[in-house]
């Protein structure tokens, strides 16, 4: 059988990088799409993944018409597009009081918008071949909000939601759709929360670490199996504990 074709947007980030191997690993061919802007940033990425049959394209995903060409151009190089993994997120971390609206508005844009912009495309041939694999990357704080966080926790609540519905309605066609929800891991956006913070946060961890974005690689990986067919609507928390529930 031919090689999965996986997308994964913010592909090039600290989550995004070890999501692209973890597919690689288990036999896609993946194409990273993310913003392309910074040429060092590109190339690091570049040689993290060199081995693995993980391709990098420019994508901003708050552009609807640029995801939808990034679909088409997927499909027409690759012949399919089977699972979708969307990893791009940003914080603009302010108690409400503080937060300004493009604050508001950049978060709501990647991490919400962004979903929407990818997915509803990518949805059209996965339909069609009677196959896919939709993989949310939400967030801890989604489930329990965090302080400071009331656009990036609305964001990603909101992704479990859509989760959620589109589930439901493609259940039938052979798309399964999920949400990872990893907690605080070693990622350029948790360090740049400021250390006495974040020392304290590491603290209510009942595994007493950060993640490892490979940890998070592996529960995206498995979602997007083609045996995990039955998988769908859920949750899949991954985060050392912090957010235990039923
Ligand atoms: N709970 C309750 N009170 C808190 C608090 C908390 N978690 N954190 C701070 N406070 C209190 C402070 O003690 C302070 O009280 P006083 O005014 O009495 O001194 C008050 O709230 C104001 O706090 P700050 O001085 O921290 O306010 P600030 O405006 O300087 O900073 C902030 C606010 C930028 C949000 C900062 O608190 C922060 O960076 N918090 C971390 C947010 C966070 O966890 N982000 C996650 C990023 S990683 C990620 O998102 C990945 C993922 O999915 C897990």
């Amino acid at each position: 059988m031919a090689k999965r074709v996986a997308v994964v947007s913010g592909g090039i980030g600290g989550l995004g990088t070890a999501i692209c191997v973890a597919l690689a690993r288990m036999g896609c061919k993946v194409v990273a799409a993310d913003l392309g802007g910074d040429a060092a940033r590109v190339a690091a990425f570049e040689s993290e993944v060199a081995g693995h049959d993980v391709a990098f394209a420019p994508l901003d995903v708050t552009d609807r018409e640029a995801c939808a060409a990034l679909v088409d151009d997927v499909q027409q190089r690759h012949g399919s597009l089977d699972i979708l993994v969307n990893a791009a997120g940003i914080t603009r971390d302010a108690t409400l009081r503080k937060m300004d609206g493009a604050q508001w508005d950049a978060v709501l844009a990647v991490n919400l918008d962004g979903v929407f912009n990818l997915t509803r495309p990518a949805l059209v041939g996965m339909l069609a071949r009677g196959f896919g694999r939709i993989v949310n990357i939400s967030s801890v704080n989604g489930q329990t909000g965090q302080f400071g966080q009331a656009n990036y926790a609305a964001a990603k609540a909101g992704m479990h939601g859509f989760t959620m519905s589109l589930a439901r309605e493609v259940a039938r066609k052979g798309v399964t759709v999920n949400s990872v929800s990893p907690g605080y891991c070693e990622t350029a956006m948790v360090m740049a929360i400021p250390d006495g913070i974040r020392a304290g946060i590491v603290d209510q961890v009942p595994v007493g670490r950060l993640g490892k974005p490979e940890e998070i690689g592996r529960a995206v990986a498995f979602l997007a199996a083609d045996d995990a067919g039955f998988i769908t609507g859920a949750n899949l928390p991954v985060n050392g504990g912090l957010f235990i529930s039923f």
